[in-house]
């Protein structure tokens, strides 16, 4: 049956965030996912239909890798919908080789945090219009590895796959924290999360490359994408976490996220850069 609520994610169209869509979609809330296609809009939306009997999905076409099309798919969205419930953040990127967006921005940056960071400031007047409402950001417990080097932030004097991807999750683990303390009082909330270890197609992309008996011992430890998207679906639904902001999430408990987190000073200065990157 339907509900009122508005659900928007990003990167419903495969992995963990396909299956947080389905989940979502079995709550009845109108589901609105980005796909990079038409066709693959298409394929996602009677896929959901099928398996949930959800009518209300829809997709908004956005390549995450283009400053322009994130705006414009804010744009479609406000003009589309007079309301929105939960924003979620999930698509991601983990390229093996230095890789740049449209707009020359290194991709791990681009799309892991400079993304979400101008879609949510855009959906912010309307998430705040229609409070309680919750922002849910997928990072990953790689970003305690993560350190935000200010001197060279776009991997340009030297590039290496984890490093890069682990700065772009702390990233959005800092901006979540500086958020929730922007948004203190407002009624929006907002949390980051690991999913897990997802046997998804970023995964499986890195699985190729490994050795053959280290694939075979990393694939066992591996967990299903519908497993994976069960925090995100924790954080965006459950009455358990309303009013609960600024926290890190894994297993869908607040768990200890890396100490870099909880410097706003690094927070606020990330915070001015992705404003001037972003053209804010
Ligand atoms: N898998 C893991 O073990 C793991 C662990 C920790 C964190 N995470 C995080 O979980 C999130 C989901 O990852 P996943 O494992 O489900 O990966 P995935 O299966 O590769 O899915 C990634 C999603 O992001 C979308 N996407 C990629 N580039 C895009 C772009 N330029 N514009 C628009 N959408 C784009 C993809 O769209 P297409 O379908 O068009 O490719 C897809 O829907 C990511 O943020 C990832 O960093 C994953």
């Amino acid at each position: 049956m339907q509900n009122e609520k508005i659900i928007f994610i990003t990167g419903g169209t495969s992995g963990i965030g396909k299956e947080t869509l389905k989940s979502l979609a079995l709550t009845g809330a109108t589901v609105v996912f980005t796909a990079r296609s038409n066709e693959k809009g298409e394929e996602v939306k009677r896929e959901i239909l099928r398996e949930t009997g959800n009518e209300h999905s829809a997709y908004l076409v956005c390549d995450l890798a283009s400053l322009a099309s994130v705006r414009a798919c804010a744009e479609e969205f406000k003009n589309r919908y007079p309301r929105l419930d939960v924003l979620i953040n999930n698509a991601g990127v983990m390229p093996q080789e230095r890789q740049e967006s449209k707009d020359g921005i290194e991709l791990n940056l681009a799309i892991n945090f400079l993304a979400p960071f101008l879609l949510t400031t855009l959906l912010l007047p309307l998430l705040r219009q229609s409070a309680p409402s919750r922002i849910v950001n997928v990072s990953s417990s790689m970003h305690k590895e993560g350190e935000i080097n200010f001197n060279d932030l776009e991997s340009k004097k030297g590039f290496d796959m984890y490093k890069a991807y682990a700065q772009s999750k702390l990233a959005i683990v800092l901006f979540t924290k500086k958020l929730a303390k922007d948004l203190k009082g407002s009624g929006v909330t907002v949390n980051a999360l690991h999913p897990g270890v997802v046997g998804t197609e970023m995964t499986m992309r890195n699985v190729r490359a490994m050795n053959p008996i280290l694939a075979l011992l990393f694939k066992r430890m591996l967990i299903t994408p519908a497993q994976g998207a069960e925090t995100s679906v924790y954080l965006a639904t459950s009455p358990e976490v309303a009013g609960i902001s600024g926290e890190y999430f894994d297993k869908k408990k607040i768990v200890p996220a890396s100490p870099r987190v909880y410097d706003m000073d690094v927070a606020e200065k990330l915070e001015n850069i992705a404003k001037t990157k972003v053209l804010l």
